[in-house]
């Protein structure tokens, strides 16, 4: 069969199923899109890495091959092949589903790493269109997510091309490009060594500084996967002043709330790697810089209930560090009076039935992490 003809009937197919999975599910949604919308929720919430984050599968599974199939398939034969769906009774979709299932084992589809190559070499084609481009870069970002995809790409060169992106002057591509290297980099050294080597850490934390959000906070999530778990990528961070892009994103109150959390929350993780590693040299020297323990401390006063807890979580973790001078996280980061001021906040918040139960459990908190500061002061 013609390569081009099974992928115009994989996809009518794939709305065949897509459209019986919506029948069977009254909240709507097509079945194959969920785990991606999960993938979302988990990054969104700051979690950068999460067990739902790894999909098993990738290409191999029905779920990327039909992303991929749609992507590459002509508009107006959807929409025909979506409104035949439709007409069909629930007996000739799932009849449609078992013979779209059987399509597929049969089927002989490209391998990742051949659509893996051809998407490189779109990106390597400076005469390609932008949207092509932007496609280009979606289609890596489902393949890359199976670590042996992840390690494919980084072997035969492709990782290097997308790094190249990051220099783009379309910030949509340079977003895509970087979204894809935190995904690809996720719980994976390998990678992580090679994005190092090609020195596009440094270029990632300026990123953070674009005007665009969403190119900002792929930024970010990157730089997490880069440095999360890593000692020698927390020694670049370092060295790249990563430590004042946190800072100064975590205290300008004009920046997106979720980027001002992602950054918070990175600091709560690097606080706590070096908790688990305390046989590890000397900890890191910004747990010790005032102005840094300020930023963080600021922000348990911003009315973000979000924020201001995964800013608590911080100072939790932070406190138990050997590093930590109470004195300073009194006198210099007045960490006393903002407990106390938030506390009066929380009481507000409580009084807001949308907001009750969360302002408890963020009030259960701020008296945990008062004991443990007033202990730490010797009041206790
Ligand atoms: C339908 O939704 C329920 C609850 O939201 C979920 O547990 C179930 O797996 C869904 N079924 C399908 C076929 O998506
Ligand atoms: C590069 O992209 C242009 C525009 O899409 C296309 O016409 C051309 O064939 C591509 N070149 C290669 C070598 O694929
Ligand atoms: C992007 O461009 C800058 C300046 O030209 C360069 O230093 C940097 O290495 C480039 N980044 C990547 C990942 O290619
Ligand atoms: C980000 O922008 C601010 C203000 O324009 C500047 O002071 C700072 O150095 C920039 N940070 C990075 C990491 O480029
Ligand atoms: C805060 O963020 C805004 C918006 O990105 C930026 O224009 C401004 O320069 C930043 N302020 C500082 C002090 O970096």
């Amino acid at each position: 069969m013609n390569f081009f003809r099974c992928l115009s009937l994989l996809v009518v197919m794939a709305l065949v199923s897509g459209t019986i999975a919506e029948k069977a599910n009254s909240s709507g949604g097509m079945v194959w899109a969920t785990a991606r919308d999960e993938a979302e929720l988990v990054e969104d919430s700051g979690l950068v890495i999460g067990e739902q984050d790894q999909i098993d599968g990738g290409f191999s599974s029905l779920d990327g091959m039909l992303h991929w199939a749609i992507g590459h398939s002509d508009p107006a034969t959807l929409k025909e092949a979506a409104k035949d769906a439709q007409k069909m009774s629930m007996d000739e979709l799932q009849k449609r589903q078992v013979e779209l299932k059987e399509l597929v084992e049969k089927l002989n589809m490209p391998s990742d790493g051949k659509l893996m190559k051809i998407a490189v070499s779109d990106l390597n084609n400076a005469s390609l269109s932008l949207e092509d481009r932007h496609r280009a870069l979606h289609e890596l970002l489902i393949l890359v997510e199976p670590i042996d995809n992840a390690n494919d790409l980084s072997k035969s060169g492709g990782l290097k091309v997308v790094a190249g992106e990051l220099n783009h002057s379309d910030s949509e591509v340079r977003k895509l490009a970087a979204w894809v290297i935190g995904k690809a980099s996720q719980n994976n050294p390998f990678v992580q060594a090679q994005v190092f080597e090609l020195g596009a850490l440094t270029t990632l934390i300026k990123m953070v500084n674009s005007s665009s959000t969403e190119e900002a906070v792929k930024a970010l999530f990157a730089v997490s996967a880069l440095i999360r778990n890593n000692i020698a990528g927390q020694d670049m961070f370092y060295a790249s002043r990563g430590y004042i892009m946190l800072q100064d994103v975590m205290s300008n109150g004009s920046l997106d709330i979720k980027l001002r959390r992602k950054a918070v929350f990175l600091v709560g993780d690097l606080a706590e790697f070096q908790l688990q590693n305390t046989d590890q040299k000397a900890e890191l020297p910004i747990f010790s810089d005032r102005l840094f323990l300020k930023s963080v401390v600021d922000l348990i006063v911003v009315l973000d209930l979000d924020l201001q807890e995964k800013a608590l979580t911080t100072i939790n973790t932070l406190l138990q560090l050997k590093s930590i001078e109470p004195l300073i996280l009194r006198d210099f980061c007045g960490l006393q009076g903002a407990l106390q001021r938030m506390k009066l906040q929380l009481k507000e918040s409580m009084e807001d039935e949308d907001k009750r139960d969360y302002a408890a459990d963020v009030e259960t908190l701020r008296g945990e992490v008062e004991l443990i500061f007033r202990k730490k002061l010797g009041l206790l």
